[in-house]
């Protein structure tokens, strides 16, 4: 289960990424003048930029950590608890910003921006306490 150290820090990386450009987007949005472009809104497009891009990235590390990680864990019987509740995250994540991108529906945009935010905000300590929970379970 222990990842190698290389895919271990990339996988930190992408999720840190993830993070900081989330929430200064976060920041970004609730700044911009709504009624006119400001310096706001282009800040707050390049950050969706590299959101998007490290979301990517993000997408072929967690396929790669299907038959490294998530497998083995799993036939181990270890940290059985948080380890499906990190895919269901990440399923949500996925979901979501799949639904950011293709949802026309304007009524249903705001709960699938409010969703994949909310989860994507709680990401980091839900990692910390797998990361945690899982080696105390060696
Ligand atoms: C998308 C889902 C998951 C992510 C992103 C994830 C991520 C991680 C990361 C980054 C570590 C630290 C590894 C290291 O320090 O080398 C870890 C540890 C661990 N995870 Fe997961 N994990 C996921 C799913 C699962 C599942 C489904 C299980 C088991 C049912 C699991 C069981 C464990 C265990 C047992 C450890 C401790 C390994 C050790 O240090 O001995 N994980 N996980
Ligand atoms: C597997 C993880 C993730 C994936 C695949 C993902 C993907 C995406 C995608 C594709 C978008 C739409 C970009 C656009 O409209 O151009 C987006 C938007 C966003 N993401 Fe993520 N993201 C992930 C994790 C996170 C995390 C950890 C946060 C933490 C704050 C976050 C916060 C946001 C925010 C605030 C938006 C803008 C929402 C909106 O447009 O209303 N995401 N994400």
């Amino acid at each position: 289960m222990r990842l190698d150290p290389l895919f271990r820090v990339a996988l930190y990386a992408a999720f840190a990424v993830l993070t900081v450009t989330g929430a200064a987007w976060l920041f970004a949005d609730w700044h911009k003048d709504p009624s006119a472009p400001d310096q706001w809104h282009d800040i707050a497009a390049s950050l969706l930029m590299v959101h998007g891009g490290a979301a990517m990235a993000t997408l072929m590390l967690l396929g790669a950590l299907i038959p490294l990680h998530v497998r083995r864990a799993w036939r181990s019987r270890r940290n059985r608890l948080t380890g499906p509740v990190m895919v269901a995250v990440n399923a949500v994540l996925i979901a979501t910003a799949f639904g950011l991108y293709y949802a026309g529906s304007e009524a249903l945009r705001p709960w699938i921006s409010d969703a994949h935010t909310a989860v994507g905000l709680a990401l980091p300590a839900l990692l910390l306490a797998h990361v945690w929970l899982g080696r105390r379970s060696s």
